[in-house]
């Protein structure tokens, strides 16, 4: 079926099936790569990919970020992936799944909906819910043997009175003021141990501000991490058998990397990324992005000097300009905030501006003197295109937030396919 250059034509690749053309995009993607590597061919993914907008997962970077956060849990902590709203964006079923078979037996969701999605398609190990899930839910939550964050002592009670053992992590509120039961309730908190219905197999509390390195923040972790400590060697005095602890998130592993607790519950930094563009100095690990955002050119055409782009009208060209029209937009999580400012996208390895409002399924691009470009192209937004690289931080800080709000953010109709590519993101 194959032509001389070993990629279908769009014709012949329109005779596949669909499952059948799966798999040949992942194949044809792989060797692909290894021909533009050898410098025998140019971009040609146009001619086997038909997706109008799409993500490209590399699990091996996602492998790699495990093994990278792994090494710097203390002795006997264990690694809880958070792969909550769907895995932030990655897909949960698949993260998870891969996770599984590299050995991480041990996930956070936030909700219940999450936690049987997961079990449904065939997750093992711990699932912690770690949102607050209505005691109405108990069968299911023993069903799928999920275990539920106690959001404080009058939740565990609830859940107590199922009348089968439901699993549960207790938390502790030390400071932050959202989820959990106040560290001072010393005689609450021990009374939940006592409770038949329950099996605390797990306490734990949130660090509101161990991403910063400012002075009064550092002290303010300090403190709970005393409030939590304080805690502890009460319900050890009454003689409880204190459960598995937890306290840090991935900036509470970086910061805060010698505290020995049972788990550390990563999310942002198992995809690679950091929740803001890091300052100079800090202590980073070496981690590579899990995810790429990609779309395609889908046509392109000419203005002339004084034309205006999209709607509002918000932008008027100054000179004749060449346009590519791109498939995806704010209902893809991409952004609208990103319209009309100094953010790009890249096209055959070059950055090239969005120009004008992004709709809700398209935006605009500026092409003009970019050598080539054609319909089909492929446009990456968050990802590498050659020597050139958008990363998710310096998009979440154009757009004003921070990068587990747009990546969580990237949406259902995105397709998602795996990236047979070693490389991606590095
Ligand atoms: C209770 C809790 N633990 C852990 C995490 C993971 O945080 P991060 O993505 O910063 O690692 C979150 C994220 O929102 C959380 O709410």
């Amino acid at each position: 079926m194959r032509e001389d250059s070993g990629v279908l034509t769009k014709e012949q690749s329109h005779v596949l099936t669909k499952e059948g053309t799966r798999l040949f995009i992942k194949e044809q993607a792989g060797e692909l790569i290894k021909e533009r590597s050898r410098g025998l061919i140019k971009e040609q993914s146009h001619m086997f990919m038909k997706d109008r907008a799409w993500v490209e997962i590399n699990l091996q970077n996602l492998e790699h970020n495990v093994k990278v956060l792994q090494e710097r849990l203390p002795q006997g902590c264990e690694l809880m992936a958070v792969v909550k709203a769907n895995a932030y964006g990655h897909g949960d079923v698949e993260i998870a799944s891969y996770l599984n078979k590299i050995k991480v037996h041990s996930l956070a969701v936030a909700t219940i909906e999450e936690g049987i999605a997961l079990r449904q398609a065939g997750i093992r190990g711990e699932i912690l819910i770690l949102g607050y899930t209505a005691a109405e839910w108990a069968k299911e939550l023993y069903q799928y043997q999920l275990t539920q964050t106690a959001v404080d002592v009058q939740h565990a009670q609830e859940l107590n009175r199922y009348g089968k053992a439901i699993k549960i992590h207790l938390k502790i509120d030390t400071g932050m003021n959202r989820l959990g039961e106040d560290y001072r309730h010393v005689n609450a908190i021990a009374s939940v141990f006592q409770c038949k219905g329950l099996k605390v197999t797990g306490m734990f509390s949130h660090m509101s501000v161990s991403d910063s390195r400012e002075e009064g923040d550092i002290a303010f972790s300090y403190s709970q991490q005393e409030h939590f400590l304080t805690l502890i060697e009460s319900l050890k005095e009454r003689g409880i058998a204190v459960p598995k602890l937890h306290l840090q998130s991935s900036y509470g592993l970086m910061n805060y990397p010698d505290l020995r607790y049972g788990y550390a519950r990563i999310g942002i930094a198992l995809y690679g990324v950091y929740s803001t563009i890091p300052g100079k100095g800090q202590g980073l690990f070496n981690l590579r992005p899990v995810l790429a955002l990609k779309s395609r050119v889908v046509l392109l055409k000419s203005i002339g000097e004084g034309e205006s782009v999209g709607y509002g009208r918000a932008y008027q060209s100054e000179k004749e300009t060449k346009l590519a029209v791109v498939s995806i937009g704010y209902a893809d999580g991409y952004p609208r905030s990103l319209s009309g400012g100094n953010c790009e996208v890249l096209i055959r390895g070059y950055r090239a501006p969005i120009v004008g409002r992004i709709c809700m399924d398209q935006l605009m691009v500026d092409v003009t003197g970019l050598p080539q470009v054609e319909r089909g192209d492929t446009v990456t937004l968050i990802g590498r295109d050659g020597k050139e690289e958008i990363r998710a931080e310096e998009l979440a800080q154009k757009a004003g937030t921070i990068s587990n709000e747009l990546l969580s953010r990237l949406g259902g109709r995105l397709s998602r396919r795996s990236c047979p590519i070693g490389k991606m993101g590095n």
